[in-house]
């Protein structure tokens, strides 16, 4: 443990691909003493070039450091890793520092937890040139004390933020923000689409769908304020007005190559609610608590 706390500059990197070569380079460009690994050996080479230290395994690489970044590639490749590791790695923190869900951060923290080690989860908001920059956010989750430890190394990387103490919690909200962008995005493509085959012009089309983009946007603080005080003022449209609405899309919607987008599960919760008396609620409604309706 003495000599964990003593050697507190060194990170070991499990990993150069994109993410980790610049994660690489920008913590041996902050001082820091960074030992590599990466399965396929000739990759780590520039880092190596660069001053990173080669560890001759894995395992070699895991006990160099008392903080470690797993920056793989998905989370078969970090259950691979931490299967081949049956050393005590008490005192270390791992980091997880690929896009996962939920369910494998916590199976990762378990596994890391039964050798005797910390575990951080990281959602990476950024892409590999980002890192380092102020614009680079990368989420953490876990125990608030590795992370705490180490924070002047996450700094390094971008703005660190630690979303919640259970392991998952970097992943759910990593995920949920994907989500965002895609159903905003694919929500453009589904109308573009659908334009373009009813022989409208797109271009003139487009213009008009950044209008209902802003009003996403311009709700959001309106939206959440909802939630969760469970008030849901009816706004431009009730439940009843919005529910016409949403059939018409899943007609409109039918047989194209996107999907309908979950509309009729939508029309599904929007009718269920009208059912209890509350077609005059809006629609942030449909996302009330179960025990609440
Ligand atoms: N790149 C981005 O812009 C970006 C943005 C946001 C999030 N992310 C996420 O960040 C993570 C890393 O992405 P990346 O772009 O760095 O990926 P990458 O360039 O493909 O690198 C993947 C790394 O994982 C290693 N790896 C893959 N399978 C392995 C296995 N079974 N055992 C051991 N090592 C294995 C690779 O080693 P080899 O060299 O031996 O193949 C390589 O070091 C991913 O989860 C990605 O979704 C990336």
């Amino acid at each position: 443990m003495v000599e964990i706390e003593k050697s507190a500059a060194r990170v070991a990197v499990i990993g150069t691909g994109a993410i980790g070569s610049a994660v690489v380079r920008r913590l041996l460009d902050g001082g820091h003493e960074v030992t590599v690994y990466n399965r396929t050996r000739s990759r780590a080479a520039r880092l190596v070039a660069a001053g990173a230290l080669r560890a001759r395994s894995l395992r070699e690489a895991v006990l160099s450091s008392p903080l470690v970044l797993l920056t793989l590639k998905d989370y078969a490749a970090v259950q691979q890793c931490l299967a081949h590791l049956d050393v005590d790695l008490s005192g270390r923190t791992i980091v997880g520092m690929y896009t996962g869900t939920a369910g494998e951060a916590r199976q990762a923290a378990e596994r890391v937890a039964s050798l005797g080690a910390r575990y951080v989860g990281a959602g990476i908001q950024v892409s590999p040139e980002v890192i380092g920059t102020d614009t680079a956010t990368i989420l953490y989750s876990g125990s608030r004390h590795a992370f705490e430890q180490h924070e002047s190394v996450f700094e390094l990387l971008g703005r660190p933020r630690l979303v919640g103490e259970a392991p998952e919690a970097a992943a759910v909200w990593d995920l949920a923000l994907f989500g965002v962008w895609y159903d905003a995005q694919l929500g453009l493509l589904r109308a573009l689409d659908t334009v373009r085959e009813a022989g409208i012009d797109v271009e003139e089309f487009a213009r008009t769908a950044n209008t209902q983009l802003d009003h996403v946007v311009a709700a959001v603080p309106a939206t959440v304020s909802e939630m969760l005080h469970a008030s849901y003022p009816a706004g431009p449209a009730n439940l009843t007005e919005h529910l016409a609405v949403v059939r018409h899309l899943v007609e409109l919607r039918a047989g194209g190559r996107l999907g309908d987008g979950g509309l009729p599960e939508v029309a599904a919760r929007i009718e269920a609610l009208i059912a209890a008396g509350r077609g005059t609620e809006g629609l942030t409604a449909i996302v009330g608590r179960r025990s609440a309706g």
